[in-house]
């Protein structure tokens, strides 16, 4: 009862510290952050004859409410029965209030009273109350965006903060400011009744253009702490940027750099959107319509027809891009080829003609041996015979090679002439047989009527007959006689095509002969008695 009559006396002193108050003196401000304890100094000189000191909150147009007491003389603390601050308060002994829990609803102005037998001594705080936002999210964010398209990109939101912050958009660290039509930002705030706090939530709906890939997203939560204006940053959000395509290309997809017949070829077509198109048309020589296929289109084993250009489009036949192809090719044709048969002295006219895509130039091999030019044959001689190749190569074209071969034989009937002639010692007398002819003639000594062997039992002496090398259709087969008297030897010489007799008269050892001149031999003469 006593301090509400001291208060009544003093009633006129409050209303004065009140306009006092409201000029704006002694004025303290007490910052805290939400959930922290707020602790008011009374900031009056405590006086002596001080009776209690009393704590009350002022809202504008409401009466002024008490919430704590406390006693100079009894000692003693009285709290009132205030829902808020029930059980929240701490009045100590030099009449600093402690509230703790710091709460929005905590921003008011709170004024000490210090109450003496005659006097009312006032002092207000106001205090404010400050609560950093979550970190800004961008949440709802679009799958991707399109070129020429306002799409909503995605929302920041920033939770529980106050008092209430600001969101701003980034991108690539550059605030985004609105443009009509490409830039548009809305905010909104929504407060949390029971505790007061403020979530803001700023949409952002964007245009983009190409180059906004890989473009990175922010925003920034600007808001106030009791230090002053502090700002947190969301992480980067990154964007699909959806474009059509502007540009198509045809690429060959080749192992090597120049086409064959035979070759498989691969047809690459894109476009440069994105998403890249997935479907192309192929318009192919030959083909009277084009052909829908996804971006590679194969050609096997392609032949000389191939060449031409290729396209493709869009499957709207839009954006069209072509190439050309070259199909290689190399015809080699010989004429005659393969086992050819001709007589010795005909006439054999060769060709070797090439087709080709490009110049290419022909070489002739016999039997595995470069020629210096190609084969004619106006008489066909025995030499002739062999594996004739004909063989072209387009140097350009890896693995462009054609041969063909003409294997020629000359045949000829079997051909002779004898010649003789005696050793220097006089000993022996030698007869040759030249003979000539393809296949290789056999070749038979008989000598006046009867086959000349080991066993013959003629007057003559006989070394075993001598071969030479059958070369280009010719050898010699030589027989070394000494005969005791005339006689007649005949070399018979044959083949498929004919039997060629020829003979000659060997007069006796006695008698030189004087044909041919001497010539060496490793034979040696085998003296044949005589059988009587
Ligand atoms: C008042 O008392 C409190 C607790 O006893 C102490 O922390 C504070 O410093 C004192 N304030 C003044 C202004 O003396
Ligand atoms: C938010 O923006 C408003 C208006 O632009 C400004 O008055 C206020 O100070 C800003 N608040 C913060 C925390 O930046
Ligand atoms: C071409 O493709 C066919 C079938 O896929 C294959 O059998 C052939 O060997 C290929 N040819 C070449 C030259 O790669
Ligand atoms: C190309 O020639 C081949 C035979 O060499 C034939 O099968 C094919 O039909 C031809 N293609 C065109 C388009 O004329
Ligand atoms: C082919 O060769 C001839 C003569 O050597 C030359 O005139 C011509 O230009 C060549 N053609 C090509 C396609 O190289
Ligand atoms: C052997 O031939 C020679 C001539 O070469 C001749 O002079 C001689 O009379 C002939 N002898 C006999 C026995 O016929
Ligand atoms: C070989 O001798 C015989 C007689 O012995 C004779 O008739 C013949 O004409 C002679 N031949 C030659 C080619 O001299």
């Amino acid at each position: 009862m006593d301090e509400l009559l001291v208060m009544i006396r003093n009633f006129k002193y409050t209303q004065y510290s009140f306009s006092f108050f409201l000029i704006g003196l002694g004025l303290y401000t007490v910052n805290t952050v939400y959930g922290d304890t707020i602790i008011l100094p009374c900031h009056l000189e405590v006086p002596n004859d001080l009776m209690f000191g009393k704590w009350k909150y002022e809202i504008a147009n409401k009466p002024s409410e008490f919430i704590a007491f406390r006693s100079a003389t009894k000692k003693n603390i009285q709290y009132d029965d205030v829902p808020e601050y029930k059980d929240r308060l701490s009045l100590s002994e030099n009449y600093t209030l402690s509230i703790n829990n710091a709460r929005i609803g905590d921003e008011k102005k709170f004024v000490c009273m210090l109450v003496t037998e005659d006097n009312v001594f006032e002092q207000a705080t106001i205090v404010k109350v400050f609560k950093q936002p979550s970190r800004p999210e961008i949440i709802s964010q679009a799958e991707y965006l399109e070129t020429e398209q306002l799409k909503m990109l995605g929302q920041c939101i920033a939770k529980d903060g106050y008092p209430e912050g600001n969101l701003t958009w980034f991108k690539n660290g550059i605030v985004l400011q609105p443009i009509e039509g490409t830039v548009v930002i809305h905010e909104q705030t929504n407060i949390d009744q029971a505790s007061g706090l403020y979530t803001v939530i700023s949409s952002l709906e964007y245009k983009p253009t190409k180059d906004d890939t890989d473009a990175q997203f922010t925003c920034t939560v600007t808001y106030f702490a009791p230090t002053g204006q502090e700002t947190i940053r969301s992480e980067s959000a990154v964007f699909d940027i959806h474009y059509p395509t502007e540009k198509v290309k045809i690429q060959v997809l080749s192992q090597r750099n120049s086409i064959k017949e035979g070759d498989n070829i691969t047809l690459k077509c894109s476009g440069n959107g994105n998403p890249p198109p997935q479907e192309f048309l192929f318009y192919i020589p030959g083909e009277p319509e084009p052909i829908r296929s996804s971006s590679l289109y194969a050609l096997i084993d392609v032949r000389r027809n191939a060449t031409g250009e290729y396209r493709c489009s869009l499957t709207d036949e839009s954006l069209m891009d072509s190439t050309t192809i070259t199909v290689h090719y190399l015809d080699l044709s010989l004429t005659p080829s393969g086992e050819v048969i001709k007589q010795i002295g005909e006439a054999l006219p060769v060709s070797c003609t090439i087709s080709s895509s490009k110049n290419a130039t022909v070489f002739w091999l016999k039997d595995n041996t470069r020629m210096r030019s190609s084969p004619s044959f106006s008489s066909l001689q025995y030499q002739d015979a062999g594996n004739y190749i004909c063989e072209t190569t387009l140097q350009e074209v890896e693995g462009l090679k054609k041969r063909q071969i003409l294997t020629l034989i000359v045949q000829g009937k079997p051909q002779i002439k004898m010649s003789k002639r005696t050793s220097t010692d006089g000993s022996y007398k030698t007869v040759a047989c030249h003979v000539e002819g393809f296949p290789k003639p056999a070749v038979q000594w008989t000598s006046s009527g009867g086959v000349i062997n080991k066993a013959s039992n003629f007057l003559i002496a006989f070394c075993k007959t001598e071969e030479t090398k059958y070369i280009n259709g010719k050898f010699i087969s030589k027989i070394k006689i000494a005969p005791e008297e005339n006689v007649t030897l005949t070399c018979i010489a044959e083949n498929q095509l004919e039997r060629t007799v020829h003979s000659l008269n060997v007069s006796a050892i006695s008698i030189p002969e004087s044909d041919e001149p001497e010539e060496k031999s490793t034979c040696s003469i085998l003296r044949v008695e005589l059988e009587k």
